[in-house]
């Protein structure tokens, strides 16, 4: 990948960060002096993640044709229900990590029980962020289905239950469900509730599922790499904690050399789907071609 490309992908993120981290700060909600939850989950939430979720909800909105407006809702939607997810995902029950974007994660700072029902209040607002889309309620009520199913139990939460419950010969299918699950299903509805946001069609929104899904595996692929070849101070939490807990992923299953070159291919045939979509993809496509080289 050129320099100038990794530049102007560099820009496209920016922007995108720019344009969410706003919004993200005065989600969620007060309490009404209830609770300190909504201050613990802004901690989590304005912790500067880069925010890829965000870039692929606009990008794809604007492949439509759709201008921002349309899909910041969207947009901070899934990365609350992202953040969420790595709240949980870093409790002492699960990976048990204590840095997550560069700080303590939320049971670190605030306790297990507060880090739970952070976690759970973000899950929740981020619908009723999604809810607040401006457009018409046929198209909003499609996008909530579709966020609710790709953090649900087919998806989501359970891609997260079979990495917790994995069992003693999990081969390499075994490993690429999992992570359909886990990770692909939010990178994937991130596309789609872009492109439903910026006017497409169920059609082809549908038509963008396998792709989605395959961006969101290369995604997981490449952290899963990282986590054996990474650091922590690019990452921004630990690495080499999935060979330390033993755990299945692709890295596990295949090996170093093969995921890497896996990463590769992947990203070749990704970015040239991507350019047979009708609409300007360009945006998608520089992400997929930059995550075999990324370091954080
Ligand atoms: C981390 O996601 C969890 C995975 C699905 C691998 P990101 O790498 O997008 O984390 P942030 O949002 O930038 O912190
Ligand atoms: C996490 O996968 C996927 C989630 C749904 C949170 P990992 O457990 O590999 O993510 P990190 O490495 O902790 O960010
Ligand atoms: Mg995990
Ligand atoms: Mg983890
Ligand atoms: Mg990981």
């Amino acid at each position: 990948m050129k320099e100038s490309e990794k530049s102007r992908l560099q820009a496209l993120l920016k922007k995108a960060s720019g344009w969410v981290e706003p919004r993200l700060g005065e989600l969620p909600e007060s309490s009404g002096g209830l609770s300190r939850l909504p201050s613990l989950c802004r901690y989590s939430l304005t912790s500067g993640g880069k925010r890829v979720r965000p870039f692929l909800v606009r990008s794809s909105c604007e492949a439509v044709g759709g201008g921002p407006g349309r899909s910041i809702h969207a947009a901070c939607a899934v990365e609350m229900v992202h953040t969420y997810s790595l709240i949980h995902d870093d409790l002492p029950q699960m990976d048990d990590d204590d840095l997550r974007r560069g700080l303590p994660t939320l049971h670190v700072k605030a306790g297990v029980p507060q880090a739970v029902l952070g976690g759970d209040l973000l899950m929740v607002e981020a619908f009723g962020e999604l809810a607040r889309t401006p457009l018409g309620a046929g198209r909003v009520s499609e996008m909530l289905g579709r966020l609710s199913a790709a953090a649900g139990p087919v998806f989501l939460v359970g891609g997260q239950y079979m990495d917790m419950n994995p069992p003693r010969d999990a081969d390499r299918p075994w490993v690429e469900r999992m992570i359909l699950g886990k990770t692909a299903a939010m990178i994937r509805v991130s596309l789609e509730l872009g492109a439903l946001a910026g006017g497409a069609e169920s059609d082809l929104v549908d038509g963008m599922q396998g792709v989605g899904d395959r961006l969101g595996y290369l995604f997981q692929l490449t952290d899963d790499i990282l986590d054996r070849s990474g650091n922590t101070d690019e990452m921004g939490k630990r690495v080499g904690k999935d060979a330390d807990h033993g755990k299945a992923n692709t890295v596990s299953t295949i090996g170093l050399a093969e995921a890497k070159a896996l990463a590769l291919r992947l990203s070749d045939e990704i970015s040239s789907e991507l350019a047979r979509f009708e609409g300007d993809w360009s945006a998608v496509a520089l992400l997929a071609r930059y995550l075999p080289h990324r370091r954080k």
